[in-house]
């Protein structure tokens, strides 16, 4: 059957990963897709940096256009707005769909982005850009379509909930479990998008410009980080009854004045009750809870960041777009793989 030709920018904390579970499970998605599936480079900026999982290394790069240019799939693991954006147009223009988990970017430059992917009739795919390994891009824009969403209240930033978490539960330093979170692989390049909540705003403006079917730009996003929250606010904070938490909030909104329907976005920390569900979210997970019209309330939950638990919505997505080119539409496909048996009950184990 065809092959498809996959190119990845970044071999970081996600992008090795990726990588990894593409030449470890290659052959099983290719089987599930229909389609060959080959990893044909990576590029990165130094060919010799250690990396977290181990890639061959004839496949490294460090000449990302001529790899774009040869590839159906471009999966961009890079970070950052440049050349992130570029390369992004250069693949989109070239015919591939592209595969990406970058929320600065998609924030800041969507729009354009998505006008070139439908000129050219490209998808662009980016499931792992909010909540890590939480679906939830697909479910608001594909399962929620045919409903009115009310209200996104979630914990999207997986290093800032750690720290607040480790603040919170050992009385450490902000400073000392930021330390931890970027050896974790959760915290950004530049860890100010994650303390200062220029991460969770990104997101935010994600969410809610497909919750509420806009645009909604970053500039709009009402944002404060935790920089100035002490380990002992947060005790005292505890004492009290709630547990310190960084918040997205967006909403449909009535201006009071012109009684214009409008959609409101903000990242903040909160004081959140200890026995609502959101202080229960440890570590570095993400949580989103959503109400809307018809559906009543919604809840995600699970990893928000970490290499290997994003490389999962991403491989998600290449599934995806490996179906579209083999069958055509958006590559939501049952999946076809027949080759697991249905074993008789009396073999499986009792695991609950
Ligand atoms: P890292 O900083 O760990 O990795 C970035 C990778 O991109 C590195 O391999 C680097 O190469 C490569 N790179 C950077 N600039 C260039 C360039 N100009 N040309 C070629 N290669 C380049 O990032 P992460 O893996 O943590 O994040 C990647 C993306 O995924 C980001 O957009 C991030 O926001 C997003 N994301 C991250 C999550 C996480 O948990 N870490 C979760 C969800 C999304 P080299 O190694 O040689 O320096
Ligand atoms: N730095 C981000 C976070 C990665 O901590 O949530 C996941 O988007």
């Amino acid at each position: 059957y065809r092959n498809l030709r996959i190119a990845l920018l970044g071999a970081g904390s996600v992008g090795a990963q990726v990588a990894s579970l593409l030449l470890e499970h290659g052959a099983e998605l290719s089987e599930r897709v229909g389609a060959g599936l080959e990893l044909v480079g990576v590029a990165v900026r130094d060919l010799d940096a250690p990396r977290s999982a181990e890639i061959p290394p004839h496949l490294l790069t460090t000449d990302a256009r001529s790899l774009i240019l040869g590839a159906d799939i471009v999966i961009e693991l890079m970070g950052g707005l440049e050349p992130a954006r570029e390369y992004l147009e250069l693949a989109l223009n070239s015919g591939a769909d592209v595969i990406t988990a970058n929320k600065a970017l998609l924030a800041t430059y969507g729009p354009e982005l998505f006008e070139i992917a439908e000129q050219v009739g490209a998808q662009l795919y980016y499931e792992a850009a909010v909540g890590g390994a939480i679906p939830i891009i697909r479910p608001l824009r594909d399962s929620l379509a045919g409903d009115r969403v009310l209200r996104i209240l979630g914990i999207v930033n997986g290093t800032t909930n750690y720290i607040l978490d480790r603040m919170d539960t050992e009385g450490d330093s902000l400073e000392e479990v930021l330390a931890d979170a970027q050896r974790l692989g959760y915290a950004e390049a530049d860890p100010t998008a994650d303390v200062e909540g220029y991460d969770a705003a990104q997101k935010a403006a994600i969410l809610a410009s497909l919750a509420f079917h806009t645009t909604v730009p970053l500039e709009a996003v009402y944002r404060e980080g935790i920089l100035a929250i002490t380990t002992e606010q947060v005790a005292a904070a505890r004492k009290a009854g709630f547990v310190v938490k960084l918040l997205a909030v967006c909403e449909r909104v009535v201006d009071p004045e012109s009684g214009v329907e409008g959609v409101s976005a903000r990242v903040h920390p909160a004081l959140v009750p200890i026995d609502h569900p959101l202080a229960a979210v440890h570590g570095a997970n993400n949580a989103v809870f959503l109400e809307a019209e018809a559906a009543g309330s919604l809840m995600f939950y699970g990893a928000g960041a970490g290499g290997m638990q994003t490389a999962s919505a991403v491989l998600g997505d290449v599934v995806s777009a490996a179906r579209r080119h083999v069958i055509g539409g958006p590559g939501v496909a049952e999946s076809t793989q027949a080759n697991l048996p249905v074993l008789p009950i009396s073999s499986v184990r009792t695991r609950y």
